[in-house]
């Protein structure tokens, strides 16, 4: 389980973050940390404070879908960013780098490639380890602040079949640290943040259009009922899915195009 401990050593890892100042806010048990996140906000908290719990029991998915997490297991927690730095339209700038900084720190640990499935699910052996609720809050034209939630399995052994759901334990045999973890991924998320606020965003955006699950393969995709052979050959700057059918670039959002396994 997360305990005290780990409060500790959060906030050892946040005194090494490129934020101002750093608060971690450690709760046994909570609904959702992106909900908890969210009313910190409006209290406004600090960049890089931190919403962790051990036992998330109304957790947020993408789409209003739940995101449910055994106890004690896995890793559930919010970070709070404000990239004023960003406009409006680069939001998908945070997807980009929240997703890297996964990739990054599970390759660190499993016997092969992590890929994106667009637009920020984080899949190995085609199964799904972790996942992204990021709530943007924008005002007028200013990109203000956004809660970054993320659900990391790491130890649970039980998914229903229906989420195609993996851990590092099912993938590797083998138990771990949550605080390792989240130490590593910290780390990681710290290092893209600061590489998105000094460097060419391209690079970013081409690592991120590399990991894509599917990039460059012919695959099947789904909209409403009709089914089609398309490749991915990327995102536009917004973040939108291109799909090459035929001749033709398709262009399209989240939730309107699903990829078939
Ligand atoms: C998804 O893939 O559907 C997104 C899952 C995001 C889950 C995390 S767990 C921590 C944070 N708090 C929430 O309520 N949701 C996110």
């Amino acid at each position: 389980m997360i305990s005290a401990k780990l409060y500790k050593i959060v906030y050892k890892i946040l005194a090494n973050f490129p934020f101002q100042t750093n608060h971690v806010h450690y709760l046994p048990s909570c609904h959702s940390t992106n909900e908890v996140a969210q009313d910190l906000l409006q209290a406004g908290v600090a960049e890089g404070s931190v919403v962790i719990t051990d036992d998330q029991f109304a957790g947020k998915g993408q789409s209003g879908n739940v995101w449910n997490s055994f106890p004690g297991q896995n890793l559930t927690f919010s970070l709070i960013l404000h990239p004023a730095f960003l406009a409006p339209n680069e939001q998908f700038l945070i997807t980009v780098i929240l997703s890297l900084a996964l990739k990054d720190t599970l390759e660190e640990i499993l016997p092969g490639e992590v890929k994106i499935k667009w637009p920020n699910d984080i899949f190995f052996n085609n199964r799904k380890i972790a996942g992204l609720l990021i709530e943007n809050v924008l005002r007028g034209n200013h990109y203000e602040s956004c809660v970054a939630g993320i659900g990391l399995n790491v130890n649970q052994e039980d998914f229903p079949e229906d989420i195609m759901g993996t851990s590092l334990k099912m993938a590797t045999n083998q138990q771990y640290n949550l605080n390792t973890i989240l130490n590593s991924l910290m780390k990681s998320i710290a290092g893209y943040y600061q590489i998105l606020k000094e460097e060419s965003r391209l690079n970013l955006t081409d690592a991120y259009h590399q990991s894509l699950l599917g990039i460059g393969e012919e695959r099947k995709f789904k909209i409403r009922k009709d089914e089609f052979n398309g490749i991915i050959q990327g995102t536009d700057e917004f973040g939108r899915l291109l799909v090459k059918k035929g001749d033709e670039i398709l262009v399209f959002q989240h939730k309107e195009i699903q990829m078939l396994f």
